[in-house]
C-alpha cells in the first residue's frame, strides 16, 4: 500500500504522515527533507539556489546531512523552496523517492507532488490544508517553544511567499491530485487531524 500525503508548509502533513506510517506499520519518507538538504548544500557550497547548475550540483549532498537539525530551520525551508523550482533538481531526486515508494510492503511519502508525480498510482492520496493564519500560528508556537523569537507577521509573510512559489512553479507544482481526499486541519487539533487521516485511509482502502 502506497500512501501519498501532500500539502503546503505547516499544514500538518508531516505529523499526519508520521502518525499514519506508525499506525499502519509502514516506512515513511519526508521528501521535503531531500529538498532541504539540497538547499542547505547549495549554501555550504557558496552557490546560488536560483542558479540551476549550482542547485543540481548540490543534489550530491552527503547522507549525513539528512539528520542535521539545521534542515528544520525556516531559512533552509526557504532555500529548499527555491532549489525545488529547477526541473533538473526534481529529476535528480526522483529515483530516490520512486525506490522508496516501490519497496515491498508499501510506504508513506509526504511532500508536494507525491500523488501527482512521484506516485500517481498511490492507493491512498491525502491532501492536507489549513488557512495561512492557522499554519502561521502553529509554526510560531513551535518556534517560540524552541526559544526562537520571531514576529507572527514575519512567519505569515514567509508562508505566503513559499505557497506562492510552490503553487506557481511550472514543474510539479503543489496541487491536490484529482483523486485525493482533502483534509482541512484549520479547526482540528493534532489528534483530530490524525484521526481524520486514518479514517480517510481506511475508507479508501475499503473501497479498493
Ligand atoms: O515540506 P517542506 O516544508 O519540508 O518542503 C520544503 C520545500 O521543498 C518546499 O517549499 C518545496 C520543496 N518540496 C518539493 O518541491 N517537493 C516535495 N515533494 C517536497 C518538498
Amino acid at each position: 500500500m502506497i500512501i501519498a500525503v501532500d500539502g503546503p508548509t505547516a499544514s500538518g502533513k508531516g505529523t499526519i504522515a508520521k502518525a499514519i506510517a506508525a499506525h499502519f506499520g509502514l516506512p515513511h519518507l519526508d521528501t521535503g527533507l531531500l529538498y532541504r538538504a539540497v538547499g542547505r548544500q547549495v549554501h555550504i557550497n557558496g552557490g546560488d539556489p536560483d542558479n540551476a547548475d549550482d542547485a543540481l550540483a548540490a543534489t550530491r549532498f552527503p547522507d549525513e546531512l539528512l539528520t542535521d537539525d539545521i534542515l528544520r530551520s525556516e531559512e533552509t525551508g526557504g532555500l529548499a523552496s527555491r532549489v525545488s523550482i529547477h526541473p533538473s533538481v526534481r529529476q535528480a531526486l526522483f529515483e530516490r523517492q520512486r525506490a522508496f515508494a516501490e519497496q515491498a510492503g508499501g510506504a508513506v511519502l509526504d511532500g508536494r507532488d507525491i500523488g501527482t508525480v512521484i506516485a500517481p498510482e498511490a492507493d491512498v492520496k491525502l491532501f492536507i490544508t489549513a488557512s495561512v493564519e492557522a499554519r502561521a500560528m502553529r509554526r510560531w508556537l513551535e518556534m517560540t517553544g524552541r526559544e526562537i523569537d520571531i514576529p507572527l507577521m514575519e512567519i505569515e509573510q514567509d508562508i505566503v511567499a513559499r505557497d506562492q512559489r510552490d503553487i506557481t512553479r511550472k514543474d510539479a507544482p503543489l496541487k491536490a491530485a484529482p483523486d485525493a481526499v482533502v483534509i482541512d486541519t484549520t479547526k482540528l487539533d493534532k489528534e483530530q487531524a490524525i484521526a481524520a487521516a486514518i479514517a480517510a485511509v481506511e475508507e479508501r482502502r475499503a473501497d479498493r
